[in-house]
């Protein structure tokens, strides 16, 4: 794959480095952690301090996960499991991180199910404004039943369906945010003229699930759109990634896989007639940091420790799509019929846990780590070469860093695997770009009505 040659031509390729915010950690016992902050889910300056970390190791963006709703299931064991049940709407709160940060990227999950894309454009591109092309859109369908529940639904959209929403979504948000060209607002007073009539643009979309007319009340956005993220493992979203996505989580647990889904994807994004490194692969990536290897075993087996055998099994249950656990114990193995079954989905978060020869335990053991991203252990030296393998092997172009306990284990990560990082030459030691666009080397698309419409302008 041909390097990025958009920002500067000369730099050295980077690895693009998000970090994963789940309030008190990504580790499901994380709050039970002496160092973790037990109110981190509602509590601002808690996350204003993680967004400063990561931008002191000039990560390129934070990313805040979402789902409409709390998450439903076993009271006994989510009133012992907090995450996702009380934390803050991530635009409301980025609008907040934005007014304390200055060059790291802001991503918020919003979903296509259960929202408008006029809202969606609006709310995007004023957080694009208000943090100087800081904005990135998580793109995401939902996935829960729990949210279809909150809005006027009984049951979820199917996933064929919930997908063709997504890509008309993104479509109509796209044209409201052209809605007005990048030099409309001439703000004349000699002439008495605020706007060039001739550059505002109504959309008049009607389509199969919407009808929008625009224009859009909120100029272009500095980075012309935000930076769109996908997190998509299906066929179908993985084209819809080829199509849109500029940067794709998503869970790689051995190289030759990441290389393959990498060529896919770039192949893909090529199809639509897109620069290949304009979509950035970026895997999840649990790392336990110790001085020594001995160390980062030991804090992860404390953390296991903290895991309830209650709350264990509702998260396995959850990763297997609510499997009903009820009939086994910990100590239990799984039928093989059922093991055969789920390893048919070919859903490639199973591949780190799923195995007919673990007992539930050692299944919700590896899961609780990162929820089926991958946890690496070793000290900041092994990790950083690891990740530096990985990158120049070209199965990945970064990653999303998904810290156990927050804020400490970001600490470590941006004080002890940064510096490694920065001196193999694959990380920045400083931020080149104003916008997260332009740090990460992506091309700023040009409004559909700028003449010639598929020539894009550079960043
Ligand atoms: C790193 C990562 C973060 C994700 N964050 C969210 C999220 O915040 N909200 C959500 O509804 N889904 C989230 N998902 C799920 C994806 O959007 C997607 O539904 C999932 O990867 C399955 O793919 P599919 O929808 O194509 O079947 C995330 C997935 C990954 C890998």
């Amino acid at each position: 794959m041909s390097e990025s040659t958009h920002a500067e031509p000369s730099a050295p390729r980077h690895m693009a480095l998000g970090v994963m915010v789940h309030p008190t950690g990504n580790h499901v016992a994380s709050w039970l952690h002496p160092q973790a902050q037990i109110d981190a889910g509602t509590n601002f300056e808690h996350y204003v301090e993680v967004a400063q970390i990561a931008e002191r190791g000039k990560l390129d963006f934070m990313f805040l996960a979402d789902a409409v709703a709390t998450r439903d299931g076993n009271l006994e064991a989510l009133s012992r499991w907090p995450q996702y049940m009380v934390f803050f709407d991530p635009l409301t709160l980025l609008a907040g991180i934005a007014a304390r940060t200055s060059h790291i990227g802001l991503a918020a999950t919003i979903t296509t199910s259960y929202n408008e894309p006029y809202n969606v454009a609006r709310r995007i591109a004023s957080l694009d404004h208000m943090s100087g092309g800081r904005c990135i859109w998580n793109i995401v369908t939902s996935a829960n039943l729990s949210e279809a529940y909150n809005f006027g639904r009984e049951e979820h959209y199917g996933h064929e369906e919930r997908y063709e929403r997504a890509a008309e979504f993104v479509d109509v948000v796209t044209g409201l945010l052209d809605s007005w060209d990048d030099d409309a607002l001439v703000r004349d007073r000699a002439s008495q003229r605020y706007f060039d009539p001739e550059k505002l643009h109504f959309l008049r979309h009607k389509g199969e699930h919407f009808s929008v007319r625009g224009p859009l009340n909120t100029s272009r956005p500095p980075q012309g759109y935000p930076v769109f993220a996908l997190a998509s493992a299906s066929e179908t979203g993985k084209e819809l990634a080829g199509r849109v996505a500029e940067i794709v989580f998503t869970p790689l647990h051995n190289l030759a896989q990441g290389q393959a889904l990498y060529q896919d994807l770039k192949a893909r994004a090529a199809r639509f007639g897109r620069r290949p490194e304009d979509l950035k692969v970026v895997p999840g990536l649990n790392p336990v940091i110790g001085r020594t290897r001995r160390e980062a075993e030991e804090k992860f087996d404390y953390l296991r420790s903290l895991i309830h055998p209650d709350v264990g099994k509702e998260l396995l249950s959850n990763a297997l799509g609510n499997l009903d656990l009820s009939p086994y114990g910990p100590e239990d193995r799984l039928p093989e019929a059922t093991v055969d079954q789920l390893m048919a989905t070919n859903n490639p978060r199973f591949k780190a846990f799923l195995s007919k020869e673990r007992t539930i335990r050692e299944m919700y053991e590896i899961y609780a780590g990162a929820r089926g991203q991958r946890t690496i252990l070793g000290s900041p030296s092994e990790i950083a070469d690891e990740m530096t393998y990985w990158f120049r092997e070209q199965a990945v172009d970064g990653f999303l860093v998904h810290p156990s306990v927050f804020p400490t284990h970001l600490e470590e990560f941006v004080d002890l695997v940064i510096p490694e990082l920065q001196e193999r030459g694959v990380f920045r030691t400083e931020y080149t770009g104003k916008t997260v666009r332009e740090n990460l080397g992506l091309t700023r698309p040009a409004s559909r009505y700028a003449v010639p419409a598929k020539d894009a302008v550079p960043a």
